[in-house]
């Protein structure tokens, strides 16, 4: 079996934007800035925003942290948002998701400018992705399209199984794997038999968010098996899917950790940067 290397195709592209990033900061004497905003404590979330940071600061990009405590209400969010939207050192807005239950994600990604939009999940930037026309897109659906691109797995012709139907993931990615000319089918947690789906597929990408839920036997012999789920068990890091068992069964699989994750934060790199040079071009 192949094991997508993920962070292999993530360090490659990452060079890729530090030098673009150069370019841009040659041409208009600033760097593209990125605003990060979490609300509350969640420990997980703490660990993404940390690594988006990093990764900023490694290609060049400037990140503008805004940590708010976890009673921070509406009215407060939105000001921030506001005044962001407005700043010309932020090209990139991000807010992090999930948020504390008294916050509506609809109404504050609602509030982000759509040309500042670092995670495409405004109604603008979903709407041109939907109609066939994409602009900026989510990141972890753009970095699955560009795993198996990297390793010259076609998805023409292909039927590809999503399980998930979440905004952030499952979504995106059935219209990004259509614009590549998949025949695309999406399994959720009503459909009655994910399995019987899922074994119909040369591709299948799973965003379920239940650990270790697929296993070989759920896989036709020899598919391509794109695991986005991460969870931390007692026992240490784990996907959806039971990654060992596939070993002698796929054709080519992501690992977790290692596969789609670092790829998640490289397109947001990416999404930032191609904000920053829409906006420097309308200047
Ligand atoms: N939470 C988990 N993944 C993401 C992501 O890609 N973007 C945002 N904003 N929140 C997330």
């Amino acid at each position: 079996m192949l094991v997508l290397n993920g962070k292999a195709v993530s360090e490659k592209k990452r060079a890729d934007i530090k030098s673009r990033v150069s370019l841009f900061k040659g041409k208009y004497s600033r760097s593209p800035g990125l605003a990060v905003v979490i609300v509350g404590d969640d420990p997980a979330s703490h660990v993404y925003v940390k690594n988006k940071i990093k990764s900023c600061e490694e290609v060049g990009i400037v990140s503008f942290h805004h940590q708010l405590d976890a009673q921070t209400t509406e009215t407060e969010l939105l000001a921030l948002i506001q005044k962001l939207n407005g700043d010309k050192s932020v090209d990139g807005i991000l807010v992090q998701l999930p948020l504390p239950p008294h916050l509506s994600a609809d109404k504050i990604v609602a509030a982000i400018r759509p040309d500042k939009d670092a995670d495409g999940l405004t109604v603008e930037n979903m709407g041109l992705l939907f109609s066939g026309k994409p602009r900026v897109v989510p990141c972890t659906p753009r970095g699955v399209i560009e795993i198996l691109k990297y390793y010259d797995i076609s998805m023409a012709g292909k039927n590809c199984v999503v399980v998930g139907r979440s905004q952030i993931v499952g979504r995106p990615m059935a219209q990004l794997l259509l614009l590549e000319d998949a025949t695309v089918t999406v399994a959720h947690s009503k459909t009655p038999d994910v399995s019987a789906i899922t074994r119909t597929a040369d591709i299948v990408v799973v965003a379920a968010g239940r650990p270790r839920m697929l296993g070989a036997d759920d896989f036709k012999k020899n598919a391509v098996v794109v695991d986005v789920g991460i969870h931390r068990l007692p026992d240490g890091l784990c996907g959806d899917v039971r990654f060992e068992e596939l070993k002698s069964h796929a054709h080519a699989a992501t690992p977790v950790p290692g596969g789609v994750g670092p790829m998640t934060i490289t397109i947001l790199l990416e999404n930032t940067l191609v904000l920053a040079e829409k906006l420097q071009a309308g200047r």
